[in-house]
């Protein structure tokens, strides 16, 4: 039986805080699939593909090689030789992300490279279909929300405190988009597994989130003998 921990939800709801935390405390290596589809994202985006064309960026998809290294404990994500992670955090690279990953062949290509990571060491991985359709067997499944209102507040502090200029309306909006367009794919779409615990982090602070998932990580152990 692995150990590993698959946290799926929408964006904003404080995966990769969360996730980055919990690792740290029970030494797995944390992967944030959703770097990987920005740095997709970022590469499209670079040969000035239209993210509707979906022949295209099939047929552009081989030429994008995607890996992903640590420094000092941080994620770094590759892309054709390039260490590209400064530049996945934008709105704009989330929004190309989200377009691009609905294409089969991306989606394909994204998930066997992160089952490849997993099948090497133990992980705590965060996205969209972590626990659904790259982590079926994950010792913990997390489905972490938060409402549209909370998420948007957040990320509009996020972007303030950064002293980027933003409208929450917009921002609220933005949020709303991406939930949709990531719930209503049809392949990989954002949903809670069946096996997947819910917690809704809308009233709790990331402390809290943290001590949750731990105690229930505890329990699977228990219960799998792990
Ligand atoms: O988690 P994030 O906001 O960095 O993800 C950016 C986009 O990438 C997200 O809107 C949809 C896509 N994504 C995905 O389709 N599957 C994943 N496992 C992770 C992200």
């Amino acid at each position: 039986m692995n150990r590993n921990i698959a946290i799926d939800g929408p964006a904003g709801a404080g995966k990769s805080t969360i996730a980055k935390r919990v690792a740290q405390q029970l030494q797995l290596i944390y992967v944030d699939t959703g770097a990987m589809y920005r740095a997709m994202g970022i590469y499209f985006h670079r040969l000035g593909i239209d993210p509707t064309d979906e022949p295209a960026i099939s047929q552009a998809v081989d030429g994008a090689e995607v890996s992903i290294e640590y420094r000092d404990g941080a994620q770094q994500v590759i892309l054709n030789g390039e260490n590209v992670t400064g530049l996945l955090r934008t709105e704009e690279a989330g929004r190309m992300a989200s377009r691009c990953s609905v294409y089969a062949a991306v989606r394909t290509k994204m998930v066997q490279l992160q089952q490849s990571l997993a099948a090497r060491t133990a992980v705590i991985m965060d996205g969209r279909d972590i626990g659904t359709v790259v982590l079926p067997d994950a010792l913990l499944k997390i489905y972490l929300t938060a409402s549209v209102s909370e998420r948007a507040r957040r990320r509009y502090l996020e972007l303030t405190e950064k002293g980027e200029a933003c409208d929450p309306a917009e921002i609220e909006q933005g949020i709303r988009a991406r939930d949709e367009q990531d719930m209503n794919r049809p392949i990989g779409p954002l949903r809670q597994a069946e096996d997947a615990v819910l917690v809704d982090a809308s009233d709790l602070g990331i402390d809290e989130v943290v001590e949750v998932i731990l105690g229930l990580y505890e329990k699977a152990r228990r219960e799998k003998g792990v």
